[in-house]
């Protein structure tokens, strides 16, 4: 896989922008800070990442800015408020747009110094009825927010008039971020084929004996070369008993001969996530025991895959999931009794503990709702989703033949509902045993060849 330059156009940042505006009451206004820099010790702070709601309507990456948008504004709807241009903080800490920039480059019609936010802003307010604002997530904002208001407040008694109403504006915009567009399908793409890359080369380098970071470099090494900036996540690679744990993310352990290991790790590329998890067997081999519960939670994925199309509802995969590895635990002997009831009773949930899938876009677990008047939401064209079944026996399980205990195993795919079924950006990892065994065995002939 080599570098992508596929990104989101300018214009249709614009789109989403005149779209919110159109879907906004009358007489309102929306404000959407920047994400705020976080200290990661001392003097060093985190890598910056923009919020996915502030870019997806922006594009702009810079901290310390916020983006409101005032329908019918005479003086320009769109207004940024941003750093100015520093030349000793851009020698130091790199390239500001500045007001002048966000104009030009950025598509504002109007942009001011974030310093001058405090003076300007009451007066954007003053005189819309509503406020569109997400509480609760920048309480500092928040307060902020509440201190323009009561600015205006304070003012009444000279004919100002203060917003009424606040607005949450996730209903809005998270709903917008739902369906994607043809762009965004595309550098989903390019984030998949780069996480693609990666777990293959980790399937190719992986032997006993190395430690759990060391294929977790394999990742990181492989995100960056192809453009990448971070990965989506933190990559999660168990080995043996650790893929029995859900969220494992220490990664320190020793990759032992006849384990498995399971890797779920994906690219962030241009703010939109890939989410792939892939469990194979260290040696290159399956075990019986092993083979058998893969090949379980790889059938339960197909079908979830199958029913996963226009028409069908949000929980149609899972669903099936329940469906076939409930079937498999009985026929293997982990579980005991009537399909139907063990379903009822949710028995399964003793092996497999999560749901089937989430959203997927800027955030690795998207936004948008998954029920709509109480009811599953119905899947349409552009939702993008993971499918992502598992099997973990925990180590310590009593209830089961000992042969099956520490086995972890969770397949993984994103996949994107299309008019008449849906794509899978990530398909070509391979899934199957006599695939993943055939890919191990080629890279260790070449190494033993290159060794000798
Ligand atoms: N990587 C997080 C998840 O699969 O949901
Ligand atoms: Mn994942
Ligand atoms: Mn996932």
């Amino acid at each position: 896989m080599t570098k992508s330059s596929v990104s989101i156009a300018k214009k249709e940042f614009a789109e989403r922008r005149q779209e919110l505006m159109a879907m906004m009451e009358p007489n309102s206004i929306a404000i959407v800070p920047a994400a705020q820099v976080k200290v990661r010790n001392r003097d060093c702070d985190h890598a910056y990442r923009q919020d996915s709601d502030f870019i997806y309507l922006s594009g702009f990456e810079e901290p310390e800015a916020v983006l409101v948008l005032a329908p019918g504004r005479e003086h320009g709807e769109y207004v940024l408020f941003c750093r100015e241009r520093d030349r000793t903080m851009e020698i130091w800490n790199g390239y500001r747009a500045g007001p002048e920039g966000a104009v030009k480059d950025f598509g504002a019609n109007d942009a001011f110094p974030i310093g001058d936010l405090d003076d300007i802003l009451p007066g954007l307010i003053e005189g819309r009825e509503r406020v569109y604002y997400a509480m609760g997530n920048l309480p500092e904002f928040d307060r902020q927010v509440m201190n323009w208001v009561n600015t205006i407040r304070s003012k009444a008694r000279t004919g100002a008039n203060p917003p009424g109403e606040f607005i949450d504006l996730h209903h809005l915009l998270h709903d917008m971020r739902l369906y994607k567009s043809k762009r965004e399908i595309k550098v989903m793409q390019a984030a998949a084929d780069m996480s693609v890359a990666a777990h293959i080369r980790a399937m190719e380098v992986c032997e006993p004996g190395m430690m759990e970071y060391e294929l977790e470099a394999e990742f990181l090494h492989e995100f960056t070369r192809c453009g990448s900036r971070a990965p989506a996540y933190t990559s999660i690679v168990g080995g043996g008993a650790n893929g029995c744990i859900l969220h494992y993310i220490e990664n320190n352990a020793e990759l032992k001969d006849g384990d498995l290991v399971l890797i779920d790790a994906g690219a962030e590329y241009q703010y939109y996530a890939a989410d792939i998890t892939r469990t194979f067997p260290i040696n290159g081999t399956f075990s019986e025991p092993q083979k058998a519960l893969y090949e379980l939670v790889l059938k339960s994925q197909l079908a979830a895959i199958r029913v996963a199309k226009p028409g069908n509802p949000w929980n149609a995969p899972h669903d099936a999931t329940v469906k076939v590895i409930t079937q498999g635990l009985v026929k293997l002997g982990l579980l005991t009794g009537k399909v139907d009831e063990l379903i009822e009773a949710e028995a399964y949930r003793q092996f497999y503990m999560h749901r089937a899938g989430h959203w997927l876009g800027m955030d690795v677990h998207d936004v948008g709702d998954y029920k709509v008047g109480g009811e599953w939401r119905v899947l349409e064209e552009g939702m993008v989703l993971t499918i992502e079944p598992g099997i973990y026996v925990s180590p310590d399980d009593l209830d089961v033949d000992e042969k099956w205990r520490g086995i972890g195993i969770r397949i993984e795919d994103d996949v994107v509902i299309t008019a008449k079924g849906n794509k899978v950006l990530t398909a070509k990892v391979p899934k199957k045993v006599d695939e993943i065994e055939a890919l191990m065995a080629a890279a260790q002939k070449q190494r033993n060849k290159k060794r000798k």
